[in-house]
């Protein structure tokens, strides 16, 4: 049986990867209607994952018999200025989520829940990735400034992002 405390910031977190599944979902259509295809795809690749991240929660609050309580999705952003703005965005959005993981972790380890500390061990080291990423995308933006050719190319490297199931997924396929 799941701890009570564990199973509400579970629950949270639940509903923080559907808000930034949202928010990379806006990012993506904002991108397509600026005609940045490749930087749509990133952001829509992201929403994907987003959804995983959440599905990975949730399959586990079942496998413990906890419950899992949906609530609604808060309203994101719809506009941004630059894909850099969008990627700074990103950045410490990602900065949060990262709080969010160690708190849970930290009342885990409060609650003597080693079961949910092992869980979040993947999720973990995928915040380090997320962030890591964001931040080589801020790096990539600054230095191409105004450079339309460097957008240009940019947006070419990111189209070419694939979508992949994350391993807690893949593994229970
Ligand atoms: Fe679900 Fe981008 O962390």
């Amino acid at each position: 049986m799941l701890n009570e405390k564990v199973e509400k910031a579970i629950n949270a977190q639940i509903n923080a990867e559907f808000w930034s599944a949202y928010l990379y979902l806006s990012m993506s259509m904002h991108f397509a209607n600026k005609g940045y295809s490749g930087i749509a795809n990133w952001f829509m690749i992201q929403f994907k994952e987003e959804q995983d991240h959440a599905t990975i929660f949730m399959n586990y609050v079942n496998s413990r018999d906890g419950k899992v309580t949906l609530e609604p999705i808060a309203a994101v952003d719809t506009e941004w200025e630059s894909p850099l703005a969008a990627f700074k965005a990103t950045l410490a959005h990602e900065q949060k989520v990262t709080a969010l993981i160690n708190n849970i972790y930290t009342v885990a380890t409060e609650e003597h829940d080693y079961a949910t500390q092992n869980m979040l061990q993947w999720f973990i080291k995928e915040q380090v990735e997320e962030e890591d990423t964001a931040r080589g995308y801020i790096d990539a933006l600054e230095k191409i400034g105004d450079n339309g050719y460097g957008l240009y190319m940019l947006d070419k490297e990111l189209a070419a992002r694939t979508y992949t199931t994350p391993s807690p997924l893949a593994a229970n396929a």
